[in-house]
C-alpha cells in the first residue's frame, strides 16, 4: 500500500455497546476489546505503521462504576504481558502515556517493565495511553518547564518536548471506532492537523481490512498543513 500513515492513533471505543448487543456485561465487551488490541497490533506492525497510539484509559474513565473500573484495570494487567511477549515476538517497542503514577503500584510497576523490556526493538512503536488526558498532559508539561527552571521565550518545539509524546512524530490518522465523532481528551495538542476516520463498528469488531480501510481513505487525503497545492 503506498503513502501508508506513519503514525495511527486510535480511540478503542464501543466495547460496552458491542457486549449490550450480545445479552453481556459490559466486561466482556472490555475483555472482547483487549484481545483485539492484540490482533490490530499485530495487523499495524505487518501494514508497515510505524508508530500505533492506543488510548486504552482516560483521566475521565475513573467515573465508571467499581467493578468495570476494577475489571479494565485486571484486563491491562493480564495484556500488557502478552504485549510483552507479543513485542518481543514482533520486535515492537512498547512505550506509555499518561499519569502513571495514579495507576495501582504493581500496575506502573509493569508498565515500566513491559517498557524497558522492549526498549531495544527498532520495529514499530506501540504507545499505551492509561490514565491519560489531553489537558492533564498538557498541564503536566507546563509544570515540568517551570521546574526546569527554562524562561520564556518558549517555542512550540520546546515546549513539545515536555509533553508525553516528546520525541514522537505527531498522529497523521486518528481512527475513532462505534459512532462517536469527537477526540475526548485524546492527544488535543498532537491531532491539530491529523486526518480523522470515524467508524460505526465497535472496536471488538474493528478487523485488520477495517485498518487497510482507514489507511486507503488516509491515502487518498489531500493534506495542506493550512498551506495551498
Ligand atoms: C471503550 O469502550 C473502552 C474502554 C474505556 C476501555 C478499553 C480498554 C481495554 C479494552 C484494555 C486494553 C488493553 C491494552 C493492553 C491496551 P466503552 O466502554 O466506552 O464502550 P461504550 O461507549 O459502548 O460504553
Amino acid at each position: 500500500m503506498e503513502n501508508i500513515p506513519a503514525h495511527v492513533a486510535i480511540i478503542l471505543d464501543g466495547n460496552g455497546r458491542w457486549a449490550k448487543k450480545r445479552g453481556l456485561p459490559r466486561t466482556a465487551g472490555h475483555a472482547a476489546g483487549a484481545k483485539n488490541v492484540e490482533t490490530i497490533t499485530i495487523a499495524a506492525s505487518n501494514l508497515g505503521i510505524r508508530y500505533l497510539t492506543l488510548y486504552a484509559f482516560s483521566t475521565e474513565n475513573w467515573k465508571r462504576s467499581v467493578e468495570e473500573v476494577s475489571t479494565i484495570m485486571s484486563l491491562l494487567a493480564k495484556y500488557l504481558l502478552r504485549c510483552r511477549d507479543l513485542a518481543m515476538e514482533n520486535n515492537i517497542r512498547v512505550t506509555f502515556i499518561g499519569d502513571l503514577s495514579g495507576l495501582d503500584e504493581k500496575l506502573h510497576a509493569t508498565c515500566d517493565s513491559v517498557r524497558e523490556e522492549t526498549a531495544g526493538n527498532t520495529g514499530m512503536t506501540l504507545t499505551i495511553a492509561l490514565n491519560y488526558g489531553g489537558r492533564d498532559e498538557i498541564v503536566r508539561a507546563l509544570n515540568r518547564l517551570l521546574a526546569s527552571g527554562e524562561r520564556g521565550p518558549v517555542t512550540e518545539e520546546g515546549f513539545a518536548s515536555y509533553l508525553d509524546t516528546a520525541g514522537q512524530p505527531y498522529p497523521d490518522l486518528m481512527i475513532r471506532t462505534s459512532g462517536e465523532e469527537r477526540i475526548s481528551n485524546f492527544l488535543p495538542w498532537q491531532l491539530c492537523y491529523s486526518e480523522f476516520y470515524f467508524t460505526d463498528t465497535a472496536w471488538p469488531d474493528f478487523s485488520p481490512e477495517e485498518l487497510e480501510k482507514a489507511c486507503e481513505a488516509y491515502a487518498s487525503r489531500d493534506r495542506r498543513f493550512g498551506g495551498v497545492k
